[in-house]
């Protein structure tokens, strides 16, 4: 090797070991940048030379999160239409949702959720696709074969599960004054009305650094905006009713109403809609423990309760023989958006025409972007049937770790709750004879979840249930 040649090789290694140091980006890096600036034609660029839209740095932050962030809604709609999955998590947890929301991209936010809920139609439509006449099996069968605790205010699975706690309260006791025909004029004062506050700003916390805020909630206009397009397209029954029941004067009821309530629980709510004395209070429930437990506690007794033993799903044709139902409350444990989708197919023929439907809102209860997508997803689905809903916001609080004991996981993270006000859109459209099934898509859904909302109506879902959405979406979850 002469002199040259050592200088050669040198030279060579001197650059070798300054490539090792500093090896230049990868694609995804350089994608995550790009996104992070914003640069549209740097962005399509590299997808065009198909960098990795899923990458997640060692932190779990994806290039759509950066592009979020920074409230990019052209990078943003270039990733998703690219197949950058919305619901990626970084380390912490957030999502792309709770970096726009963390850093007040309203746009960025709305983006994200219209496609989200998209996503989420056409992935829910082809999960019941592929499940038509697969087989039946029950969803929370092993929680219905579990022996139960009752232990003060809790109300705990084999596991040590909370099914029910007594922290609910508030919510239960609201809930109750919401559905039951004594209570429906101070209702109308309260209720937040979607569309009313869709022009809201969102005042959100800051977040901690580069990370979306601890905690961040989605605001009343939040909400109201994930929620508008069903909200405008069903027509609000407030201050309306058709009059069309007896018992009813000038949208105010005389007597106490025909309330159900699904899954007993506590006995929170029951015990809340006893108190608006109705004449006829059905409660159904499934757990072979709650029902022995509501027996001995004098249930079956009390001033127009009757008691169906088992799974709503089961009794459904003495549901619907006994309805209309002026208040219905929706509660139940261990199941899936599914099963409550599936029970609110059956909701237009359940409620009277100047009736009020409401449910335990706890979807995606440790997500709150999450829990915005499905909040939107059920307005559309109910639009899609002609019922309107309007999320009433309210306050929790934090709920300190001294609630928490005794008990495995906590299942509730947020401090509002968002408490759901489901009424028919329009008291002149009649649904009372058609039977289950039927009627659909009479409030129109104008917006880009129409056609999928509608598209899956009917459609009896038959086959286990898997919860294989991209969402945690168990009604009540446990992390
Ligand atoms: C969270 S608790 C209800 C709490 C109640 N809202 C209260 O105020 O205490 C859920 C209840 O639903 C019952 N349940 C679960 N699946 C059911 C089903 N498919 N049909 C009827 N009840 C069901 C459970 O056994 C449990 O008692």
């Amino acid at each position: 090797m002469n002199q040259e040649d050592v200088k050669k090789l040198e030279t060579e290694t001197k650059i070798d070991t300054l490539e090792a140091v500093a090896p230049s980006p990868s694609l995804e890096q350089q994608l995550l940048l790009a996104a992070a600036e914003g640069d549209t034609n740097e962005v399509a660029r590299l997808i065009d030379l198909e960098a990795d839209v899923d990458y997640q740095d060692e932190e779990g932050v994806s290039p759509l999160m950066k592009a979020a962030e920074g409230g990019h809604t052209t990078v943003l709609a270039a990733l998703l239409q690219s197949g950058a999955p919305w619901n990626a998590q970084d380390k912490y947890g957030y999502c792309a949702g709770e970096y726009a929301m963390g850093s007040g991209h309203q746009e960025a936010v709305d983006l994200l959720l219209d496609f989200a809920v998209q996503a989420e139609l056409v992935l829910g439509a082809l999960q019941r696709r592929m499940q038509v006449g697969s087989g039946a099996a029950v969803p929370n069968s092993d929680y219905l074969n579990q022996k139960l605790v009752y232990r003060g205010e809790q109300l705990l699975d084999a596991e040590g599960e909370a099914v029910m706690m007594g922290w609910e309260r508030p919510l239960m006791v609201r809930h109750a004054e919401l559905i039951c025909p004594g209570s429906r004029e101070a209702d109308e004062t309260t209720a937040i009305t979607i569309s009313a506050a869709a022009g809201e700003k969102d005042d959100e916390e800051e977040g901690e650094e580069r990370r979306p805020a601890e905690g961040t909630e989605p605001s009343v206009a939040v909400l109201a905006a994930a929620t508008a397009a069903a909200a405008a397209a069903a027509p609000s029954s407030e201050g309306g009713g058709s009059g069309s029941r007896t018992g009813v004067q000038g949208g105010q009821r005389k007597d106490g109403g025909r309330v159900l309530n699904v899954g007993f629980g506590l006995g929170i709510v029951d015990t809340a809609i006893q108190s608006y004395n109705p004449v006829r209070h059905t409660i159904v429930e499934a757990h072979p423990d709650v029902y022995e437990h509501m027996v001995r506690q004098g249930w079956a007794e009390r001033p127009g309760v009757r008691i169906l033993k088992g799974r709503w799903q089961d009794v459904l044709p003495e549901l619907l023989a006994e309805a209309p139902y002026d208040g219905i409350f929706f509660d139940t444990y261990g199941e899936y958006y599914e099963e409550m989708r599936e029970f609110h197919l059956h909701v237009p023929h359940l409620l009277a025409r100047d009736g009020v439907y409401s449910f335990f809102n706890g979807l995606a209860s440790d997500n709150i972007f999450f829990h915005m997508v499905y909040c939107r997803l059920i307005s559309l689905e109910l639009a899609s049937k002609g019922l309107t809903v309007e999320y009433e916001p309210v306050p929790v609080g934090t709920l300190g770790d001294e609630v928490w004991q005794g008990v495995r996981s906590k299942y509730w993270h947020f401090e509002t709750y968002f408490l759901p006000r489901v009424t028919h859109g329009d008291p002149l459209e009649s649904v009372e004879e058609e039977g289950p099934g039927e009627g659909e898509g009479q409030g129109q859904v104008e917006g880009e979840g129409k056609e999928k909302a509608e598209e899956e109506e009917g459609k009896e879902v038959e086959g286990p249930r898997q919860a294989t959405g991209p969402v945690s979406n168990a009604a009540r979850i446990r992390d």
